[in-house]
């Protein structure tokens, strides 16, 4: 059965079907979009996506005077948000992200897959501390395998992370099922759900290698 069958809201699963992601994943996709386009479209999709995905943030009422009379109006409560790009390519994301909530804090975490196992390997992991009360905006334009996904989220788990989002641009099945089986409790957003991984565990059709498009290497 087709994994948007499968998984749904109710799982924390969200496909974000909006029009104007789409277009622009189109455009992320076209191999002849060079590396300045492809980092703003990034960053435009990223925000279009964080915008729905920042829906349940809590509100408080403050006072506020109008220039015609007081009255109550909600503010975002506190400023409880941490974004956690995965690097590289998670960081063409956080601009973002920061345009909706410029007081968040940043984490990092640095992991690579391996080009033959495709299993994530670690090799950074800076977090916002304390951590708990926060919620944590899990950035990775690709969702592969879900390996690296799966083992931020534990990461951030260990230091205390409790109300997770994961925020990816395009995902394939492969990728949401083992994330949503490792991690239940947290939501995922996805920009659009792809075919299918090819023996190099590429994301088909896909946009290709994320971080070399987003940095200009090969
Ligand atoms: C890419 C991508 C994800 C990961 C997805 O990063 O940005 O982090 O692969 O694959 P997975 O779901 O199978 O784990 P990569 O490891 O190529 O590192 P990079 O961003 O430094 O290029
Ligand atoms: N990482 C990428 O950047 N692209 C893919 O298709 C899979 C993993």
């Amino acid at each position: 059965m087709a994994i948007e069958n499968i998984y749904g809201p109710e799982d924390g699963v969200f496909i974000q079907n909006h029009p104007l992601i789409q277009h622009k994943i189109t455009m992320l996709r076209d191999k002849n979009t060079g590396t300045n386009e492809f980092r703003k479209l990034i960053e435009e999709i990223a925000m279009l996506m964080g915008f729905e995905a920042l829906w349940d943030l809590p509100l408080e009422d403050v006072e506020v005077e109008t220039p015609i009379e007081t009255c109550k109006s909600p503010v975002i409560a506190g400023k409880k948000l941490a974004i956690v790009p995965i690097l590289r390519a998670g960081l063409g994301m956080v601009s973002g992200i920061t345009a909706l909530t410029p007081t968040a804090k940043i984490g990092h975490i640095g992991l690579y897959r391996d080009e033959v196992t495709h299993e994530p390997h670690e090799y950074y992991c800076k977090l916002p501390s304390p951590i708990e009360l926060r919620t944590i905006i899990v950035l990775d334009p690709m969702l592969a395998t879900g390996g690296s996904a799966s083992d931020a989220i534990r990461m951030i788990k260990e230091h205390g992370g409790v109300h997770i989002k994961f925020l990816c641009i395009i995902a394939a099945p492969e990728g949401i099922k083992r994330l949503h089986e490792d991690h239940p409790d947290v939501q995922i957003y996805v920009g659009h759900l792809d075919r299918e991984l090819n023996e190099n565990a590429y994301i088909c059709p896909g946009l290709g290698d994320a971080g070399d498009r987003i940095f200009g290497t090969k």
